[in-house]
Formats: structure tokens, sequence, C-alpha cells
């Protein structure tokens, strides 16, 4: 089948599909074209909003964060908030509107999370903090911050509430995980909220939110808030496997490691191999000729392949919630990209 290219990201699906042969590949070339022909149109506008509201605002911070919002990206919130609007009705203007302040939160944090974190290269490009220095980075996030809460007064004035308290969980899983750089604490429990507040807080809102404009049953949108909050958890856990093992995603490697962050393949290697612990304190206290070792040994543990395992686990959690809702080409769909972010090796 031939698919034309959607105008966004959606790379979980579509770099995938091109690169697969055989069956699989006709499978999701075909999910594709699904997606292409449920929501193309809505995604087409949404990138055409965002393009607009990021051009919003005084020189250089609307030229900062232009910088990381027309790079692209997987779009993988406005697509999973505009499926879990198809799921139960009709894609309205407020379900696409919604879909591009999930993208500006997203791209706001990123802005902010770039300094916070020293980060050199996104999206396979030097940060916006790199070309435009941190002041400009940080008050370009702060200006998508803006744009999002404004629209979604003008959209849905009824969901500032919700997005106020996920915000709060982004800025709360980014304080826990900064305490990692005073000391080492390799608890699961720690990471357990880190995870959640940073990541799954703004997927369970684009789901959730997704689902209440297309019209789902208090049940249903719980259900979809359930799959969000599952599929943030599983993301971020590839996420953070991805930075000891691949060299493509358009980051730094071993970023997480240089920045003191704790993530599972670190927590999970630090119990099977005792050594790490030591080595672990070491990069803490500045020696960073350490972190090829601590790599090997991360590794060498297998605890790559665990944080998989435990991704996929979540996932599965977060479609049997998806199952309950009433069967539908898009409830397809966002099974199908549920899978394949849990899959992906970019
Ligand atoms: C990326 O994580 C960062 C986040 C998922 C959230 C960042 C949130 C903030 C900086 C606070 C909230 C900010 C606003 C504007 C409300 P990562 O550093 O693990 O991933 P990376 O490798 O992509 O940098
Ligand atoms: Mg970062």
């Amino acid at each position: 089948m031939n698919v034309a290219p959607l105008p966004v990201g959606l790379s979980p699906l579509s770099d995938a599909a091109s690169s697969l042969e055989g069956e699989e590949g006709a499978r999701l070339r075909e999910r594709l074209a699904s997606v292409q022909a449920l929501v193309g149109d809505e995604l087409r506008e949404v990138e055409a909003l965002l393009a607009r509201v990021s051009a919003e605002g005084p020189a250089p911070g609307t030229e900062a964060a232009q910088h990381l919002v027309l790079r692209g990206g997987k779009r993988v919130r406005p697509t999973v908030l505009l499926l879990s609007a198809a799921c139960f009705g009709e894609v309205t203007s407020t379900a696409r509107a919604l879909a591009v302040v999930a993208e500006l939160i997203h791209s706001a944090t990123l802005l902010h999370d770039d300094v916070v974190d020293e980060g050199d290269e996104r999206r396979g490009a030097p940060t916006a903090r790199r070309v435009h220095g941190n002041a400009v980075s940080v008050l370009a996030g702060d200006l998508l911050l803006v744009h999002a809460l404004r629209l979604t007064e003008q959209a849905l004035p009824s969901a500032l509430a919700d997005l106020i308290q996920t915000l709060g969980s982004l800025v709360g899983g980014e304080i826990i995980q900064l305490r990692g750089r005073r000391e080492l604490d390799l608890s699961l429990e720690t990471y357990d909220a880190v995870l959640r507040g940073k990541t799954a807080s703004l997927f369970s809102w684009a789901t959730r939110l997704g689902a209440r404009v297309g019209g789902a049953s208090p049940a249903d949108e719980a259900r979809l808030g359930a799959f969000g909050e599952g599929i943030g958890v599983a993301f971020q856990l590839v996420d953070d496997a991805l930075d000891y093992t691949s060299e493509e995603t358009g980051k730094t490697l071993l970023a997480d490691l240089r920045e003191g962050k704790l993530t599972l393949p670190l927590v999970v290697a630090a119990e099977r191999d005792p050594r790490l612990a030591p080595l672990l304190t070491g990069i803490h206290a500045g020696r960073l000729e350490q972190m090829d070792e601590v790599r090997r040994r991360v590794l060498e543990s297998g605890a790559c392949d665990e944080v998989r395992r435990r991704a996929d686990e979540v996932t599965e959690r977060a479609l049997s919630a998806l199952a309950e809702v009433p069967a539908s080409p898009a409830r397809g769909l966002l099974d199908a990209l549920a899978r394949q972010l849990t899959a992906r090796r970019v």
C-alpha cells in the first residue's frame, strides 16, 4: 500500500513503516494510512496552528521557540489526544486546539529541561539554549506556556484546572529528579514519582481531555486517562533505556548519567552489580572518566532488557484499560501506537 507521508513527525509509526519489510511493515503502513484517514487533516491543522502560535510574541523568544517547535518531533501527545477524541465522536475544533496545547506544553518543558539538564542536542540539532542562550530558552518556554494557557482558556476554560494540576505534576517530577544531583537515591519509589510526574501526567491529560471533548462517559474518560498514564510511563522507561543503548535518538548518549539522573536501568543494574554504587558515587563527585565503565556494566547486567520488559508490562496494562472502551478504528490505532512506542529503538 502506498501511503502519502504525514506532514508531522509521527515517527514511531512512519519510521518503522518505511524501514520494515514483509508482513509487519505492510501492517504498519496500513495503520499509518488509517491514521492519515482518521486524523490526518486534523494533524495538519494542528501543525499549522503550532507554527502560527509559536510565532506570536517578541523575538528572540519566538526564534528559540520555533527553533524547537518547527523541527518536528514525534507529536505523540497531540496524536493521542485527537485519537482519544475520535474514539467517542467527532474531532472538533476544541479537540484540535487542545492538541496544540499538549504540544505547546511539551515544547515549553523541553526548552526549560535543556537548560536544567544542560542539554546540547535535541531532535538531531543543537538545543535552543546553545543557539540562543539559557536565558532566551527559559523565556521562550515561558512564552509557549502562556500561549498554551491562553489557548486552553479560549477553547475550554473548564480544562484549565486540570491543566494547572498537570503542570504542578510536571514541575514536581522534575524537582524530585533534581534531588538526585545532591544525593544518590536508587529507590524505585523515587524513580516512579519522577516518571509519573514529569512524563505520564501530560500523556494522561492528553488522553483524558481528548476523551472528554469527544463526549466520553466519565468512566470511559477515566479509562483513557489510565491508558495515557500507562503509555507515558512506558514511554519514559524506553527513553531511559535508550540513553544507554541508542546512538540515534538525536540526543547526547549517556546524558542522563552525566547529569546524575536516576533512571531505572541504573537502579536495576545497581541491584545486580555491587560495583556500580561506588562508581556512581564517583561520578557524582565529578569523576566522569568512570562513565564508560558504568555504561559497560549497565549493559552487561541486562538492566536495559529488564526495563524494556517492564515497559511492555505497563503497556499491556494500559491496553487492558483501553480495551474496555467501545471498539472503534481510533481505539485500534491507539492500541497500535502504544505498542509501537514501546517497541521503538531510536
Ligand atoms: C524531559 O525529560 C523533560 C520532561 C519530560 C519534563 C520537563 C519538565 C520541566 C522542566 C518542568 C516543567 C516546565 C514547565 C514549562 C511547566 P528528560 O530530561 O529525561 O529527557 P530528555 O532526554 O529528552 O531531555
Ligand atoms: Mg533532559
